[in-house]
């Protein structure tokens, strides 16, 4: 019932416009940033592949040291011998499976004790499942690691980061918030009473956190601190590599053909993490680096404020 009243609010807000600019922003090339970020410090999470490994080095190769957050230790160290025998930084590294709470919460406040100030933060981690798992608490899997892992995180580092001259919080969402043009379900976040989709589980977990997007822009006004989210383009990486057979014949087949190449995505992430068009620019959604107006369920404050303090519950915080 409450999924079908705000389909109905959320389709009335719905414009041809937006929809237009969203399918031409996908085939644009993102601005690109010349400013080089030495001795900056940037934490990247999911730096073992994909989007997240091409933006590490990208950093990297512009000076910055590397804080990355993965679960996979060995790739880990291999690429932290990569990236310093290639290029004079530091890369140091936190190991974290971010479906787990217990791991979240570790890296969030050892991230929280540091002393040196976290320039940038790349909320990269992700995946899509077609087949349902959940984590150790029983939630769903991919809303925590595509959503309360950042939530977690943010809220967690909100002081230290006040505290610091400047900060800039990017989170690599997704198109694929508008897969739940209903909205979010926040009665059936682990989707116990209605059927589990792939699309239906990304897409609610990307809305989450556009949604939380707005919220962690109020708490940090008047700071120097910003969070935007982004879409990185539909590029090449291993994404749905946790998937069954014919999903992995279809992204053989059907989407590995329509897919630009990764470093779109890197150059993105650093023009939005670096540039100076970005300075004081806050709670906004980039296609790449072009702005652009998220679907309906995303601008739901009042849906936000709830989904803000679920978390907050889910997560074991307190509003402070
Ligand atoms: N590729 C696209 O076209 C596209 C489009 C829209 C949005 N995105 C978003 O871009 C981000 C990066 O995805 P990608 O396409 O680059 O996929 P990818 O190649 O599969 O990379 C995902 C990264 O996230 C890490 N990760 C996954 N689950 C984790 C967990 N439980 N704990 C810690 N790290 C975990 C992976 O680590 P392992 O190496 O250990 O698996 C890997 O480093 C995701 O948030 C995705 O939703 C991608």
């Amino acid at each position: 019932m409450t999924k079908n009243k705000n389909f109905i609010k959320y389709f009335k807000q719905y414009e041809v416009s937006h929809i237009i600019a969203m399918i031409k922003n996908g085939g644009k090339d993102p601005l690109t940033c010349s400013v080089r970020f030495e001795n900056k410090l940037v934490v990247i999470s999911g730096t073992t592949s994909g989007i997240g490994k091409f933006t590490a080095m990208k950093y990297a190769s512009m000076g910055a040291d590397l804080l990355c957050i993965n679960r996979n230790e060995e790739k880990t160290i291999e690429q932290k011998k990569e990236i310093e025998s290639k290029y004079d930084v530091k890369y140091d590294y936190l190991i974290a499976d971010l479906s787990k709470l217990k791991d979240i919460h570790t890296a969030a406040d050892q991230l929280s004790k540091m002393e040196r100030p976290i320039d940038v933060i790349i909320h990269n981690a992700g995946l899509t499942l077609s087949k349902q798992q959940l984590t150790e608490e029983g939630f769903d899997f991919v809303f925590v690691v595509n959503y309360l892992s950042s939530f977690i995180f943010n809220y967690k580092l909100m002081e230290k980061l006040k505290n610091q001259p400047s900060a800039r919080i990017v989170m690599n969402n997704s198109e694929g918030h508008r897969f739940v043009p209903w909205g979010i379900s926040l009665d059936d976040l682990h989707w116990k009473k209605s059927r589990y989709t792939g699309l239906k589980a990304y897409g609610s977990a990307k809305l989450a956190q556009l949604l939380s997007m707005h919220i962690f822009k109020d708490k940090f006004a008047g700071s120097n601190v910003t969070i935007n989210s982004m879409h990185p383009g539909a590029v090449e990486s291993d994404t749905g590599k946790d998937n069954g057979r014919l999903y992995k014949w279809y992204k053989r087949n059907v989407l590995e053909k329509m897919l630009r190449p990764t470093d779109i995505a890197a150059e993105a992430l650093y023009y939005l993490g670096v540039s100076e068009n970005l300075e004081g620019i806050s709670g906004k959604f980039f296609s790449l680096t072009t702005e652009e107006i998220p679907s309906p369920p995303a601008w739901d404050i009042d849906e936000a404020r709830k989904l803000w303090d679920v978390s907050l519950n889910l997560s074991n915080l307190n509003e402070y």
